[in-house]
C-alpha cells in the first residue's frame, strides 16, 4: 500500500495508542501504571473512555514494537514517539518512558499526540512530557478532551475550561462532561475558535494558585475578545478542579460550581477588591481593570449591559464607566 505521510503518521499514532493501552494490562503496567491511576480514583471505564495508558520503563519498547509492526524509524520520529540521541543521530530512543499516558485525540477521535505524567515526586524531571508539534498535531489548535466533550458542550450550551489533563478526567468522573483543557497556561486564538464552534458560553475553572489566577485573567480577556460570554470559578488556594472534586465529592463539587460561577466582571472586581481594600487609588485601579476587559467585548449591546452592571457593582456612576471605556476604545482605533 502507498500511504501518504499524514496517513502513515495517523496509523503510527493509532498503533502507539494501542500499545500504551495494552502496556497498562501487562504486569509492569498493572503494578505501576494502574495503581497510579487507581490512587487518583480513575476507574476502568474512565481509563477506556480517555485511552489512558502506560509507557514501559524502557529505552526502546515503542521503537522495537513499532518497527516490528512495520512502522519505519522515520515515521516514528515524525510522529514524536521516538527521539534522536543528542550528538549521535544514528541512535534513537523512546520519548515516553516509565510514565502514565494521556492520549490526545483530534475532533474525529483519532490519536494525534500524548501527554505523559511522571510517577514520582522527582522535581528534577518535568511533571509532564508532551508530544512535539508534528504534521498532524498543532498544539495551539487542540483542546484536550474536546472529542469526549463536544456533544455535552452543545447540549449544555456551556464549556468548562480547565488547565490540565487530570482536571478533565476528574470532571467526567464527577458527572460533568462538557469540559476541555488548554493543557498548560496560555490559551490560544485557535483554541477559542474551537470552543466557539460548540458554544458561546465558557466557564473558566483554572487552578486556585497565583499562576492559575493570572492565567485566568489573561484567558478571560482573550475569550471576551473572541465574542464568548465568560464566567469563572475560583477554587480554594492550592486546589485545582481535580483535587477539589476528590476532596469534597461529586455532589458538593457540582453545587460549588453552580454557586461560585460568576460573570467575569464580578470575578475581576472581587479579585482586585481583595487587594485594594479601602485604598481609593487602588479602587480606581479596580475600575480601570474592569473597563479594560469590557473594552474587549466586540458586541456593543453586550458591552452596554456590562457597563450598567459594573456601575452597579462598583457603586459608581454608569457614565463614569462609559467615559473610561470610550478612552480605551478611542485609543484602539
Ligand atoms: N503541563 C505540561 N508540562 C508541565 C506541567 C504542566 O504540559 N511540565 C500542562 C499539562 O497539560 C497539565 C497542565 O499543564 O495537565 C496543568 O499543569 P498542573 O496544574 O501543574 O498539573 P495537573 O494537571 O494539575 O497535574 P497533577 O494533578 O497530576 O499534578
Ligand atoms: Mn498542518
Ligand atoms: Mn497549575
Ligand atoms: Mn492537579
Ligand atoms: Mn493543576
Amino acid at each position: 500500500q502507498a500511504y501518504n505521510e499524514r496517513e502513515s503518521l495517523y496509523i503510527a499514532l493509532n498503533f502507539a495508542r494501542n500499545l500504551f493501552v495494552e502496556n497498562l494490562k501487562s504486569d509492569e503496567g498493572k503494578s505501576i501504571g494502574m495503581s497510579y491511576f487507581r490512587e487518583r480514583g480513575f476507574n476502568q471505564k474512565i481509563i477506556e473512555k480517555f485511552d489512558l495508558g502506560y509507557a514501559m520503563d524502557s529505552w526502546d519498547h515503542m521503537l522495537s514494537e513499532g518497527k516490528k509492526a512495520g512502522h519505519s524509524e522515520a515515521i516514528l520520529l515524525k510522529a514524536g514517539l521516538v527521539l534522536e540521541k543528542e550528538g549521535d543521530k544514528s541512535r534513537i530512543y523512546d520519548r515516553f518512558r516509565n510514565r502514565v499516558i494521556f492520549t490526545i485525540h483530534n475532533l474525529g477521535g483519532k490519536p494525534i499526540a500524548f501527554g505523559a505524567r511522571i510517577l514520582t515526586q522527582d522535581k528534577k524531571q518535568p511533571k509532564y512530557i508532551n508530544s512535539p508539534e508534528t504534521e498532524v498535531y498543532h498544539k495551539s489548535d487542540v483542546l484536550y478532551g474536546l472529542y469526549q466533550a463536544k456533544q455535552a458542550i452543545r447540549q449544555a450550551d456551556n464549556c468548562y475550561l480547565v488547565e490540565g489533563y487530570t482536571d478533565v478526567v476528574s470532571l467526567h468522573l464527577a458527572g460533568i462532561e462538557n469540559v476541555v483543557a488548554s493543557s498548560g497556561t496560555s490559551l490560544t486564538e485557535g483554541q477559542i475558535k474551537l470552543i466557539k464552534r460548540f458554544s458561546d458560553n465558557v466557564t473558566v475553572l483554572y487552578d486556585g494558585d497565583a499562576a492559575g489566577i493570572k492565567a485566568s485573567l489573561r484567558g478571560i480577556d482573550m475569550l471576551l475578545e473572541g465574542g464568548l460570554n465568560v464566567k469563572a470559578v475560583v477554587f480554594p488556594d492550592g486546589d485545582d478542579p481535580d483535587s477539589y472534586s476528590r476532596k469534597v465529592g461529586t455532589e458538593v463539587f457540582q453545587s460549588y460550581l453552580k454557586e461560585h460561577a460568576r460573570d467575569f466582571i464580578e470575578f475581576k472586581i472581587d479579585l482586585y477588591n481583595q487587594e485594594a481594600k479601602n485604598d481609593p487609588i487602588k479602587r480606581a485601579d479596580v475600575i480601570r481593570q474592569v473597563v479594560q476587559s469590557i473594552a474587549r467585548i466586540p458586541d456593543p449591546l453586550i458591552r452596554s449591559v456590562y457597563i450598567k452592571e459594573s456601575g452597579r457593582l462598583l457603586q459608581i456612576e454608569e457614565e463614569l464607566v462609559q467615559t473610561e471605556l470610550n478612552k480605551i476604545l478611542l485609543k484602539g482605533q
